[in-house]
């Protein structure tokens, strides 16, 4: 066999639903990688012969590989924050009642329309920097702090320039239908318009998204809105998903899921009904437990429904100044047990196996199989576990990306 890199020493969390152990682990396993994919994946007892003195041999000292992470929905392209409104939260006033009187989304939208593409650049980069040092190796951002046509591409592009100097992949998002801009106080309709007829066809001119997001609530945009942008960016081949029952039950999952989204993400007040949807149109169920956290929620997610209907739960950061400004994979994955009762192995399906089908790239990603991207992280733990289990304390020693080292 001639291979690039061996790994020995080491137990493997696979997450391939094909290996019927918890976790699809792997223990004392192998892993061997050649031109950017796992090439061979098993018990080292029965790793084939291969040449040991031309090919790099890398020992795990016992500790655990998992699939890199994946956070599926994250907002991390934006300038400014929102500490004050976290001040004024503190006094009592609600997510609701800050939005409502123009701050919230749209202090956030004032501070990127000023900002330039080089100063964005900067801080998605050492925003990425902080996700990339837990583990995370694939990265959904979206737009939604421009809500004009100029904002929304520069916030695109940087996204797109984050993906391509940085070694983590990113995903683009459109998500023009964030909020109702102020220009358009008054007319939702004209603003949807714009959306659909100005924005979507620059960004696909310019090929700037993998996908489209709407935010569907009473503080953002109606059911019928919502459906009308996710039609348009379905007619026109991207990808659809959406923010929906986060703050209230709008229907927006069920619809989304019907038009064929690949996710629904907060869903907080998500009913039996539009569970049963998710499951019948593969839809994901993307849990944001950073804002569940944030806003203080009390409104418990779907949980048992969701696993009685097994559709598939997503675990991301919706890293963001306002609703969740926790910019760590780990914390996600401890919020998802401690706040939502998944179990550790649920959590870490959301974030690498699960993400991946969110995101559209489960035959490349996600888990440890021969044949897939070789993106996957050496952690110094062990037990799997331990991933949602403890935090702060740097367990992450290893990443490699597309077969390369890219961490030590
Ligand atoms: O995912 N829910 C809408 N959008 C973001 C919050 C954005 C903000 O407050 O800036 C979210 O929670
Ligand atoms: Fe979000």
């Amino acid at each position: 066999m001639s291979w690039d890199q061996v790994w020995i020493d080491i137990n493997i969390a696979t997450m391939s639903p094909n290996i019927s152990e918890p976790y699809g682990a792997i223990k004392d396993a192998a892993l061997a990688v050649k031109d950017g994919k796992i090439a061979w994946v098993g018990e080292r007892s029965k790793l084939p012969e291969f040449d040991v003195l031309a090919t790099p041999i890398y020992k795990g000292k016992g500790g655990w590989i998992t699939p890199g992470l994946i956070d599926a929905h994250t907002h991390l392209v934006f300038a400014g924050n929102r500490a004050n409104e976290f001040e004024l939260r503190l006094q009592g006033a609600s997510y609701e009642e800050i939005a409502r009187s123009g701050g919230g989304i749209i202090s956030t939208v004032k501070a990127c329309r000023e900002a330039d593409e080089a100063e964005l650049f900067e801080l998605g980069r050492q925003r990425l920097n902080a996700l990339a040092k837990e583990g995370v190796t694939t990265v959904e951002i979206k737009s939604g702090y421009g809500l004009d046509i100029e904002t929304e591409l520069k916030l695109l592009r940087v996204a797109r320039e984050l993906g391509k100097h940085h070694h983590v992949d990113v995903k683009t998002t459109f998500l023009g239908a964030h909020a109702i801009p102020p220009e358009y106080k008054n007319d939702s309709d004209a603003y949807v318009d714009l959306v659909i007829n100005e924005m979507l066809p620059q960004v696909i001119a310019e090929d700037l998204a993998d996908a489209v997001d709407v935010f569907c609530e009473n503080i953002a945009f109606s059911l019928a809105q919502t459906e009308r942008v996710l039609t348009a960016a379905k007619d026109a081949g991207l990808d659809i998903k959406l923010h929906a029952e986060q703050l209230s039950n709008l229907g927006g999952s069920a619809m989304a899921a019907k038009l064929g989204a690949k996710s629904v993400d907060h869903i907080e007040y998500l009913d039996e009904d539009g569970v049963k949807t998710l499951s019948e149109s593969g839809t994901c169920a993307t849990l944001l437990p950073g804002a569940f956290y944030f806003l203080r929620e009390t409104q418990q997610p779907p949980i048992e429904l969701l696993r009685q209907y097994q559709v598939p739960m997503v675990v991301a950061s919706d890293y963001n100044p306002g609703s969740s400004p926790m910019c760590s994979s780990l914390l996600m994955l401890n919020m998802a047990c401690t706040l939502m009762r998944l179990t550790p192995e649920e959590a870490l399906a959301g974030m690498t196996r699960n993400a991946a089908k969110a995101l559209g790239i489960e035959t490349q990603v996600g888990v440890i199989e021969a044949g897939m991207t070789a993106d996957f992280c050496l952690w110094n733990i062990s037990t799997p576990a331990e991933l949602s289990y403890t935090y702060g304390v740097g367990s992450c020693i290893e990443v490699v990306k597309n077969g390369r080292l890219v961490h030590q």
